[in-house]
């Protein structure tokens, strides 16, 4: 069954579209990862889930050669030819004509359009607001342009617009949490086979919690590329002795490649962290079997242990989130997720101490930078679906 447009998604919708029949919407929402970051481009394991919190794609087709975008919570209206597609340095304007590129790939002659775009996927909180655009976007223009492609199509089509449009390298991780996302469900998928398992959430005494940093330091793209070239140099290392490994995530233990003569100590470091969290994912799976939530904490604390100091893509704001609950019995563990750099925390919870903890947080926040941080508990939702 299509799922509702929320009332205040529908009076936006009809501000630019007033009595449209010929209306075509989709939403697609934003995600967590638990634990496996950094892992999807290197064909790991991870283990992200659909967040409860929504991005609105509308569309309907009009007369003329243009296609007119309105993203209606910047108030902002772009309007670019069909056959004229240019990287234009507005992010949101550059992922949809990434989308539009590759449809034209699949031999799709473009017409004109006209969208818009809501959103409650909060942006730069590393929980991909991206891939919530290029998934509602690409099921909206799949019915639009009736192309039938199926969900794996569609998270293959976002993650080549990303890497060859809009030049970030990244791996299948948000787009496909996004896509396959379930109510209550984690999705574990090995990113070698794109095998994947829904794992259903239990009743427990915990719960995740976001913690938004609200900074977004460096510049993300180049310094997240950097990690890729460094993955791809040290996997040509490791290479040389062992000519069969195709991937990092192939490596066993840390043991197997201590003999390999890296590029430098960053190539090394990359590297390790790849194998260990790997290796941390299937422990969390095993302790999520055994409802061991203590042990599910502390491997998210070494998780981000890895990805400040080996893999390098914490800051300040990150570390001083993470460090402040440590000897807090109410958190079990914190750590920094996704891409990084800024964004959020995510942390594992006891119920009963939701609101001291967020409490807590935002008041050391405060104190420490200055920033107000935002707290966000996470309900698991469903993935991207048509609902017009
Ligand atoms: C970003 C990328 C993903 C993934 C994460 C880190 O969200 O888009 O492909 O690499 O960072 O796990």
């Amino acid at each position: 069954m299509r799922p509702k447009v929320p009332d205040h998604v529908q009076e936006k919708i009809e501000k630019i579209f007033p009595k449209e029949k010929s209306l075509t919407i989709a939403r697609a929402p934003g995600r967590i990862n638990l634990i496996g970051e950094h892992t999807d481009y290197n064909k790991g394991l991870v283990l992200p889930a659909s967040i409860d919190s929504y991005l609105y794609f509308a569309i309907r087709p009009i007369e003329g050669d243009q296609i007119i975008l309105h993203a209606l919570d910047r108030e902002e209206t772009k309007s670019i030819p069909c056959d004229g597609l240019q990287v234009s340095g507005i992010a949101w304007l550059d992922y949809i004509q990434g989308l539009l590129v590759e449809f034209q790939k699949l031999g799709v002659t473009l017409r004109a359009f006209e969208c818009c775009i809501t959103s409650e996927v909060p942006i730069g909180a590393g929980v991909s607001s991206s891939a919530a655009l290029d998934c509602a976007a690409l099921l909206a223009l799949n019915t639009f342009f009736e192309t039938e492609l199926d969900a794996w199509d569609l998270v293959h089509m976002s993650n080549r617009s990303n890497n060859n449009f809009l030049g970030i390298k990244s791996g299948i991780l948000d787009q496909f949490a996004s896509i396959f996302g379930t109510e209550n469900h984690l999705l574990f998928m090995d990113c070698a086979s794109l095998v994947y398992k829904k794992i259903p959430i239990a009743e427990s005494e915990f719960t995740w919690l976001l913690i938004n940093t609200n900074v977004n330091h460096s510049h993300l793209s180049s310094a997240y590329n950097d990690r890729v070239n460094e993955c791809q140099s040290a996997l040509a290392s490791i290479q040389k002795m062992h000519p069969n490994i195709e991937h990092l995530s192939e490596v066993q233990s840390v043991n197997q490649i201590s003999n390999i003569q890296f590029e430098n100590l960053n190539c090394k470091n990359r590297a390790e962290y790849i194998i260990e969290e790997n290796a941390r994912v299937r422990e969390f799976i095993q302790a999520l079997k055994q409802e061991d939530f203590t042990k599910c904490g502390k491997l998210l604390y070494q998780c981000h242990q890895g990805l400040s100091k080996k893999y390098e893509v914490s800051c300040n704001e990150l570390d001083f989130l993470v460090d402040v609950f440590k000897e807090d019995t109410s958190v079990l563990g914190s750590r920094m997720m996704g891409g990084g750099f800024g964004g959020c925390t995510l942390n594992l919870v006891h119920k009963d101490a939701m609101s001291r903890v967020q409490e807590k947080a935002q008041e050391a926040y405060k104190m420490e930078f200055g920033i107000d941080a935002a707290c966000i508990p996470v309900r698991i939702g469903q993935g991207a679906q048509l609902m017009i």
